[in-house]
């Protein structure tokens, strides 16, 4: 899971997807990560924390990385939150198979649209709520999926 700053959409993606994954009994390795490095080693954005929370899902622990090369031998699905992401990791690809890693998340749900989950950085709650929404039927597809 890939935003910027890896402190707001991608840890909530990955937070849901942990939980989905778990109390369906998948075993799959999760992780997320930001293009950006200016906030690597911070926990989610309280807001982030906050609305997870309230829907029983604890990211509080979380630490923010960014994406390297190395994620493409590591995972086989990368999924990017919006276009700016997915150019960014594109720009990092090797090769055909590390291109084709890499989805719109959003794609998962709305295919062929291309649509972005909105950055809630500079917004209010909602936003963190809409972002929570949207990433939770994303993150449904991907375990039927699987
Ligand atoms: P994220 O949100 O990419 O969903 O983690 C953002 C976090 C920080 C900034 C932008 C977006 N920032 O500009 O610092």
């Amino acid at each position: 899971m890939v935003c910027l700053g890896n402190i707001c959409r991608s840890p909530m993606a990955e937070g849901i997807l942990r939980k989905k994954a778990f109390d369906k009994g998948i075993n799959i390795e999760i992780d997320s990560a930001g293009t950006g490095d200016y906030h690597v080693g911070e926990h989610p954005d309280k807001r982030a924390v906050e609305t997870m929370a309230k829907c029983g899902i604890d990211i509080s622990d979380l630490r923010a990385r960014q994406f390297t090369v190395t994620d493409f031998d590591e995972f086989d699905e990368i999924y990017a939150m919006d276009d700016s992401n997915y150019k960014n990791i594109l720009s990092l690809s090797r090769n055909e198979l590390d291109e084709s890693k890499v989805t719109m998340i959003l794609n998962l749900t709305n295919k062929g649209e291309n649509r972005s989950v909105p950055d809630p950085y500079f917004g209010g709650l909602d936003g963190f709520d809409k972002v929570y929404y949207m990433l939770d039927d994303a993150c449904e597809v991907i375990l039927q999926n699987n």
